[in-house]
């Protein structure tokens, strides 16, 4: 095949080396690669498609980044300095995003996003305030000129029924979880729409579609994101705005962890309890990011308004 085409050696980034060839003819690229399988975006790249006739795969990180169109784009990612959220932002900025991290803590925040590189800013933000997010939307568009997507991923949980609930711990779930992903779309949405266009990914939960057990308000506060999702996409897709929600099932950080602290149950037990579904382990922020990347990325053009789980199969 090298034969009829014009090839160079690339490098790909993550250590790894290709043999890129392009075959004019069927305007194709093929990719002879020795990638490194214990990366995981590096081996799910080499496995999320591709396939050409030969068998060998597209994996080229540049390429990847350039067709499918996270290349410089501007991501607001709330919740962005712990778990979940600062997951994704690492794994959209490796895909070519750049992220501003939109936390209210600061210390881990500014460190987190120093770690990310030049392409991610921190930004210092409570999103139960109106004022706040006005302001870090000013601060985020400063900064980087415009914003085509947002990750509303900050969420505080309480486990507790709606008898031992107390107000002040209705307040924070429902004001951080779903009066927080309002306030900062609000914000948003018209920088989004400027750019004619964009992306929004809403964290909801397994528990939004689901009950669970002494979560009240944290299952309120997930149903409602997952509502505000469908509600959002009607609203906003003329404007080229796409909104769906991802859904995660348990996934390994410290909201989790701090989970079996306020029900008094042992950590390793509790770990390995919430490791028991179908695909037998927790989930990773790495897992829920490559869902987001699909929703942020031009792999889902029509796509909105769509509710998507990433539990290992747990709400199955
Ligand atoms: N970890 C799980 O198993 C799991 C499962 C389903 C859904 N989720 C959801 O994923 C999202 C992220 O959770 P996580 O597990 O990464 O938790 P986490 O505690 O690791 O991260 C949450 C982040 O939100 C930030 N935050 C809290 N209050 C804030 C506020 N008022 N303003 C701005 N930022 C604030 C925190 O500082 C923290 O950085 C949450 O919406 C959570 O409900 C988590």
């Amino acid at each position: 095949m090298r034969n009829d085409t014009d090839f160079r050696r690339a490098s790909c980034g993550f250590g790894s080396s290709a043999v890129l060839t392009w075959n004019k003819k069927r305007n194709k690229i093929y990719v002879f690669i020795r990638y490194n399988v214990y990366n995981p975006l590096w081996y799910d790249i080499a496995r999320l498609n591709l396939k050409t006739e030969s068998g060998s795969e597209i994996v080229d990180l540049n390429w990847w980044k350039n067709t499918f169109g996270l290349n410089g784009k501007v991501i607001v990612v709330t919740g962005g300095a712990s778990g979940i959220g600062l997951g994704c932002a690492e794994f959209l900025a490796k895909a070519g995003a750049r992220v501003a991290l939109w936390d209210i803590n600061k210390e881990v925040g500014e460190m987190a996003s120093r770690e990310i590189g030049e392409d991610a800013l921190f930004v210092e933000c409570d999103v139960r305030s109106n004022e706040a997010c006005e302001n870090a939307a000013r601060k985020t568009v400063a900064h980087f000129n415009s914003i085509w997507g947002v990750l509303n991923a900050a969420g505080v949980i309480r486990r507790k029924n709606t008898v031992e609930l107390e107000e002040k711990d209705w307040d924070i779930v429902l004001d951080v979880g779903l009066k927080g992903t309002y306030l900062v779309s609000k914000h948003l949405i018209p920088e989004l729409e400027k750019g004619g266009g964009g992306s929004i990914v809403n964290v909801g939960s397994g528990w939004g579609i689901k009950g669970g057990p002494k979560a009240v308000a944290y299952c309120a506060a997930k149903g409602g994101v997952v509502n505000m999702t469908r509600a959002m996409a009607i609203d906003h897709g003329a404007k080229n705005i796409r909104v769906n929600c991802v859904c995660p099932g348990d996934v390994d950080t410290p909201l989790l962890r701090d989970e079996a602290r306020q029900l008094g149950y042992d950590l390793d037990k509790w770990l390995a309890e919430s490791a028991d579904r179908p695909i037998h382990r927790l989930g990773t922020p790495l897992d829920i990011g490559k869902a987001v990347y699909f929703f942020m990325s031009d792999l889902s053009p029509w796509v909105s308004g769509s509710i998507f789980v990433v539990d290992g199969g747990g709400t199955a």
